[in-house]
């Protein structure tokens, strides 16, 4: 089960209103580290082989999501893919280039899907030597949700345009796949195409748990969690980032292949009272809903 031209989920870039709070943030509390930085713009890092995982850009007030970054399996990819987004009724922002103002440098691709959503597909950018997991400490992003007001279309164009395949679909949710962790991009089944949630890959249960309390103490309480999914079967701990962006702590993300059967709403029923596997969590709440309703891809990006 996996797309024949995209491998990863590489990166986010966002626009945010105060890089210096950001770094406090992204690096004393969620515990990631500084990679790269200019001017304008602030490179955040796990302990995985990416140069990056978030891109924080300076913007304006209103926090807005750039662009999600994915990784090609192949420079031919890249070609494959660009033919493929204009028949799937996306359009090119820019044809693949190198990247040099980029830290993790390499060729890129960048379009926009039919409702505006903005993805970069990149191809030999540079890689650091992974370090042994660190407890606590994020090692890569693992899957991005984003909303969609037309899920069947969403899931179309992901599905003609990069390769990704439906492992799995809830009622409020499409879970697409690309290769071996379960989904990469879900879409959020909704009226509108923001970003759900940005989720980030803990070496273990335990630094799931002690995130939690982490970011309770510096005053960000979880908002959703602990608790186990359905699909992906991953822990999850769900917070809110001081721009409004909902940021996900997860581990044992579910490894799929071929051989995975995909099911939909009906066999993903939780029994009455769950919305996961271990029932002692209450639901996600109306301020966990309403944030992810709130960050928009940014128009001209
Ligand atoms: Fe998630």
């Amino acid at each position: 089960m996996s797309s024949p031209w995209i491998e990863s989920l590489r990166s986010v870039a966002l626009f945010v209103p105060d890089l210096a709070k950001a770094e406090d943030f992204y690096t004393r509390t969620w515990n990631l580290e500084v990679a790269h930085r200019d001017d304008d713009t602030l490179y955040l890092r796990g302990t995985g082989s990416n140069t990056y995982l978030l891109a924080l850009h300076r913007g304006g007030d209103v926090p807005q999501l750039r662009q999600v970054t994915l990784r090609a399996r192949s420079r031919a990819a890249l070609d494959a893919i660009q033919e493929r987004v204009t028949a799937a009724g996306g359009t090119i922002l820019a044809a693949p280039h190198e990247l040099s103002r980029d830290p993790a440098g390499g060729i890129g691709l960048k379009f926009k899907d039919p409702h505006g959503r903005v993805f970069q597909v990149v191809h030999d950018d540079a890689r650091r030597t992974e370090d042994a997991p660190v407890a606590d400490r994020p090692i890569r992003l693992t899957h991005v949700v984003l909303n969609s007001h037309a899920v069947d279309e969403t899931k179309a164009f992901l599905e003609q345009a990069l390769g990704f395949r439906l492992a799995d679909r809830t009622g409020i949710m499409a879970f697409m796949n690309c290769d071996s962790d379960h989904h990469t991009i879900a879409i959020g089944i909704s009226d509108n195409d923001a970003l759900n949630h940005i989720a980030f890959l803990m070496p273990d249960f335990e630094s799931v748990m002690r995130g939690g309390g982490r970011m309770k103490d510096a005053g960000f309480p979880i908002q959703w969690g602990p608790g186990r999914h359905g699909p992906g079967n991953n822990l999850f701990n769900y917070f809110i980032d001081p721009f409004g962006v909902v940021i996900e702590y997860t581990a044992e993300v579910e490894q799929v292949d071929d051989s995975y059967e995909s099911h939909g709403p009906e066999h993903w029923k939780w029994p009455p009272g769950r919305v996961d596997q271990w029932g002692i969590s209450p639901p996600p709440g109306a301020t966990l809903k309403e944030a992810q309703k709130r960050i928009f891809f940014a128009p001209n990006s």
